[in-house]
């Protein structure tokens, strides 16, 4: 049986991953700077979750929503703590697709509206609402084109309130800084003015923290730099370091109802103490104290370098803006320097998104190379 071919693929197999390298079949030592695509979060293969993830496989890997599990109470505590995010409610699931998919069904449920409002240059998820909110119409097929989604450009907060207004809007769903769109970021004047909208116009607001989340840009979410207060937020990524899990966290003033969400693997043992000691680590380490020291001295590099180049994004979601397409040099980063790194929908931009755990020597170890090829 052949694989559905769905993937360009590097021509590189993986054999063996620790904290910021990954080796391959002829033990040759890459630096990543992708973090398979903005997953590992506290390093590949951290000895303390390998062992608290072993453990728990030792005692109980699964068991379904039927049944007690106190590990969800400890991770939705332990999240609380770290996100600041008080009094929220948190729901599990499985990825990052499936978190987005049931914060748009229950943002319907809760104002019994199906429009959606989400922004050019999204990237929210390939499952039925996730994908038709998402700007990319190659990856919509007609069954997720029944949903209706207005896109508005980012920062046409005209366009935001006209929409709204029309009161058939359940919710606007907005990356704070856009991930595989090209890390564009607005004033937090904007991100307030669409939060006041949604408000007036009972229009509830998604905060796509998937792969700004999780302490990546230096604050726990992206969103927490513009001081508002999201009615959902979803997870995944950096939840898990690698670990299958997603979730959502829900404003206290949305009630559940047995039933309304459900998921047979979401939030089960094995997922939650992943998440549990990645949040452990990121305490612990102070991880996200260190991401925006790194970041610091990653954009000071950069702006060094010999070449005109504009930084975008934030804390460890970086991205560089040449004026040429950076296709080839990320192929001679990977072939001759053995370094990872990113694209993204801005075929100048080489996004960056290491393990939080990345040192100065790892970024001088990058800044070396491309002073090499540029
Ligand atoms: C901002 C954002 N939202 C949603 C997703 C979808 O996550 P998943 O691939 O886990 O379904 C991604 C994945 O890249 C993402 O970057």
């Amino acid at each position: 049986m052949s694989l559905f071919n769905v993937y360009p693929l590097f021509d590189i197999t993986l054999t063996y991953a620790q904290d910021v390298f990954v080796y391959d079949t002829n033990n040759v030592k890459y630096l990543d700077l992708y973090g398979g695509h903005a997953v590992i979060s506290i390093g590949h293969s951290h000895p303390y979750y390998v062992q608290r993830v072993s453990e728990q496989l030792q005692k109980i890997g699964f068991y379904s929503n039927a049944i007690q599990n106190p590990l969800q109470n400890a991770l939705a505590t332990k999240l609380c703590k770290l996100s600041s995010c008080e009094n929220y409610q948190l729901f599990l699931c499985n990825s990052g697709a499936e978190a987005n998919e049931n914060a748009l069904k229950l943002a319907s449920f809760y104002t019994g509206k199906k429009k959606v409002l989400a922004f050019k240059n999204s990237f929210h998820g390939r499952t039925s609402a996730a994908v038709a909110a998402t700007d990319n119409s190659n990856i919509v097929a007609p069954i997720n084109a029944q949903q209706e989604v207005d896109f508005v450009a980012l920062g046409d907060i005209q366009s935001v309130e006209d929409i709204l207004k029309q009161n058939k809007t359940c919710a606007v769903i907005i990356e704070h800084i856009q991930g595989i769109g090209g890390l564009h970021e607005m004033p937090t004047a904007f991100y307030k003015a669409v939060a006041k909208i949604c408000k007036k116009h009972n229009t509830l607001l998604i905060a796509d923290e998937i792969q700004s989340g999780f302490g990546r840009t230096g604050d726990f979410f992206a969103f927490q730099k513009h001081a508002i207060t999201p009615d959902i937020i979803s997870m995944a990524k950096g939840m898990g370091n690698g670990f299958p899990i997603g979730g959502i966290l829900i404003h206290p003033d949305l009630k559940p109802s047995y039933g309304m969400l459900g998921t047979t693997f979401g939030g089960n043992h094995l997922a939650c103490t992943a998440s549990l000691s990645v949040l452990e680590i990121i305490e612990l380490q102070n991880l996200m104290q260190h991401v925006s020291k790194l970041s610091i001295y990653f954009i000071e590099k950069a702006l060094a370098l010999p070449k005109n180049i504009t930084i975008k994004g934030r804390g460890l979601m970086l991205g560089l803006e040449f004026d040429f397409p950076i296709a080839a040099l990320r192929k001679t980063l990977i072939h001759k320097h053995h370094i990872f790194t990113g694209n993204s929908k801005n075929p100048n931009l080489l996004r960056i998104l290491p393990p939080l755990t990345i040192q100065k020597k790892h970024i001088d170890q990058f800044m070396d190379a491309l002073q090499q090829e540029l």
